[in-house]
């Protein structure tokens, strides 16, 4: 039997991360957090020097970077041995992940990890290019967005929850510019796929959004 798969792509705070994840929990699917990947290659190649190397050098750590996603109670990401779930979270790690990302040899690296998510009894694929490149076979396939402005002032409460200093303006024009970068760039930007569900998060809970993707499912 074919192996479900639902893919969810949109732009960064859009709410796929915690739709996905609530989603795969209920469904007792897998879970690829793509872009988890992607910025584990950014810190990978800050902490061996190699970020303004060439494409090569930066291809070769992607090759080599032991991942493993430890699903428990709370995340927990591991490179090469190392806890590295809260460096995922900031905000250098994922515009640098963004700007790795145009790079298609970077890309064409990380897809078999991503690949390998795929196993029974289903998958949850959340990202920019799930729908689209990585998972073009996917039975359900979401395409989930928000306003920048709605975007922003989620990641800002999220951050001041944490006690981080935020500045909203600074996190607007920040999302902005990735949104343009990820969408524009030649290799699978992030472009809804042709048979995807739009879902437009902007005035919708987060148990609401849930609600109508599993709909689709189900
Ligand atoms: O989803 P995220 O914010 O963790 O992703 C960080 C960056 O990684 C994002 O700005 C673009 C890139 N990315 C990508 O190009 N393709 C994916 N499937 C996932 C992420």
């Amino acid at each position: 039997m074919d192996i479900p798969i639902l893919t969810l792509d949109g732009p960064s705070g859009a709410g796929k991360g915690t739709v996905s994840r609530l989603i795969a929990q209920k469904l007792g699917w897998h879970y690829l957090d793509s872009g988890a990947i992607y910025r584990a290659l950014a810190l990978e190649i800050t902490e061996k020097n190699v970020a303004d190397a060439g494409i090569a050098e930066i291809v070769e750590v992607a090759l080599a970077m032991d991942l493993v996603f430890e699903c428990g109670e709370d995340r927990l990401v591991k490179l090469n041995g190392q806890d590295i779930t809260d460096l995922l979270g900031l905000e250098s790690t994922g515009n640098m992940a963004s700007k790795i990302a145009a790079i298609p040899e970077v890309r064409a690296a990380l897809l078999q990890k991503q690949h390998d998510f795929k196993q029974a009894p289903g998958l949850v694929a959340d990202g920019r290019d799930m729908g689209t490149v990585v998972f073009p076979e996917a039975c359900y396939k979401v395409f989930l967005t928000a306003s920048a402005l709605t975007r922003a002032e989620r990641r800002y409460k999220q951050l001041k929850l944490k006690g981080i200093d935020a500045n909203l303006s600074k996190i607007t024009a920040d999302i902005q510019e990735r949104d343009q970068r990820d969408s524009e760039r030649q290799f699978s930007p992030l472009i809804p796929a042709a048979d995807a569900v739009y879902i437009d998060s902007s005035d919708l809970s987060i148990q609401a959004v849930v609600e109508e993707v599993l709909s689709l499912v189900r």
